[in-house]
C-alpha cells in the first residue's frame, strides 16, 4: 500500500498521470460446491475473478472456496444459505453489500429437477424447483443488478439446459423452468444493452457432474454418450462464450445441431422421441400407485 502512494506522488511530481490499477473482477456463483458449479468457479478464478461463492449448508463449500482460491492465487469468500428459504437471496446481496464486495459477475447456476411423471411427484419437489431455478434467480438478478451496473464489462450468466427448449415428458417443471431462465434471460439482455451489462444463458446437454446424472447418462446409452460432457468443458466454453458477449451458448456441435434441427421436426415428433426416451430409459415411469394428494 504505502509503495504503491510512494509510486503515485512520484508520477504526479514528473507530471504524468497515473494510470488507475485495473478493476478486480469478482464473480458471484451460485452452486458451487460441486458439479458445473465448481467448475464455473474454477474457470473464473483461471481468469483471475475473485470468486464469492454460495452453496446449501451441508457442503464441502468452505474447503472449495479454500482450495480454488490457492490454487488460482485468487481471493475466494463463501456464503452457504438455502435459496429456496423465504428471504434468502435477500440476506445473500445484503450480506456481499455489507462486506463492501464489487462484484462484477453473477452466474445463476443453483438449479434443481426431477425425472419422473407428474403425477408421481411431491409438491416440494415441484415447489424446490420453481423456487431455486427460478424465483431465486429472479430475486438475486434484480438485487445485484445495481451493482453489476456499477463495473464496466460486468455479465450475468444464468444457467438453463438443453430441456428448456422443448415441453419435455417426465421433467414436466423442470423443463418449463429452464425456459422460464432462457426467456427472461434474453429479455433482460435487451433491457440492459444500454448500460454495459451483458446477460448470457446457458443450455447444456447432460453433464457428468453428481452420482444421479453420471448414472442418468451412463444408463440412456450412446446418444447420451456422445452428447452430454464433463463440467470443466462445459465450463470453459461457457465463460468464453459469456465473455465474448454471446446470447445463448450451447455447448457441444452435435447440440447445437439437434437445437437447430429440432426447431424444423413437428411437436407432436418431438413428444413421441422424449417420451420414448426418458419415458423408458430413466425416471420412476413404474412406479405402483400414485398417492392421491402429493406429499411433501
Ligand atoms: N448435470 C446435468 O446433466 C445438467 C444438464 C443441464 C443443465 N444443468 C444445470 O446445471 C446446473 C448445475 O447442475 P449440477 O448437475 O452441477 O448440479 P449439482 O452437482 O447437483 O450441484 C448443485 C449445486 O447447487 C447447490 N444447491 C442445490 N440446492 C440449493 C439450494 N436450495 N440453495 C443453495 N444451493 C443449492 C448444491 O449445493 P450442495 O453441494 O450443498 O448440495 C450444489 O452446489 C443446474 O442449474 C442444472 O439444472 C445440469
Amino acid at each position: 500500500m504505502g509503495t504503491r502512494r510512494t509510486l503515485w506522488n512520484r508520477e504526479h511530481a514528473l507530471g504524468r498521470q497515473a494510470r488507475p490499477a485495473p478493476e478486480r473482477r469478482c464473480a458471484l456463483i451460485t452452486g458451487a460446491s460441486q458439479g458445473l458449479g465448481r467448475a464455473l468457479a474454477e474457470e473464473c478464478a483461471r481468469r483471475g475473478m475473485d470468486l464469492i461463492l454460495v452453496a446449501l449448508p451441508a457442503s464441502s463449500l468452505g474447503q472449495v472456496a479454500q482450495d480454488v482460491g490457492r490454487r488460482y492465487g485468487v481471493r475466494a469468500a463463501c456464503f452457504v444459505t438455502d435459496l429456496t428459504a423465504p428471504g434468502s437471496p435477500e440476506a445473500l446481496v445484503q450480506w456481499v453489500l455489507e462486506k463492501g464486495f464489487s462484484v462484477t459477475a453473477l452466474i445463476n447456476n443453483a438449479g434443481v429437477g426431477y425425472n419422473s411423471r407428474f403425477e408421481e411427484s411431491t409438491l416440494r419437489e415441484n415447489e424446490d424447483c420453481i423456487l431455486l431455478n427460478n424465483l431465486a434467480l429472479v430475486k438475486l438478478t434484480r438485487l445485484l443488478l445495481p451493482e453489476l451496473r456499477r463495473h464496466a464489462g460486468a455479465f450475468v450468466l444464468n444457467v438453463a439446459s438443453m430441456a428448456a427448449f422443448f415441453p419435455m415428458p417426465f421433467m414436466p417443471v423442470y423443463a418449463p423452468s429452464k425456459a422460464f431462465i432462457v426467456n427472461f434471460s434474453l429479455a433482460l439482455r435487451e433491457e440492459l444493452r444500454p448500460h454495459g451489462v451483458s446477460v448470457s444463458v446457458l443450455c447444456p446437454n447432460g453433464i457428468r457432474t453428481n452420482q444421479s446424472c453420471r448414472e442418468k447418462i451412463a444408463a440412456a446409452g450412446l446418444a447420451a454418450r456422445l452428447t452430454c460432457m464433463d463440467a470443466d468443458r462445459v465450463a470453459a466454453c461457457a465463460i468464453r462464450h459469456t465473455l465474448a458477449r454471446k446470447a445463448v451458448i450451447v455447448p457441444g456441435l452435435l447440440n447445437r445441431v439437434i437445437v437447430a434441427v429440432a426447431r424444423f421436426v413437428p411437436h407432436s415428433t418431438v413428444y413421441a422421441v422424449m417420451s420414448a426416451f426418458w419415458g423408458t430409459r430413466i425416471g420412476r415411469p413404474e412406479a405402483p400407485v400414485a398417492p392421491p394428494l402429493p406429499l411433501r
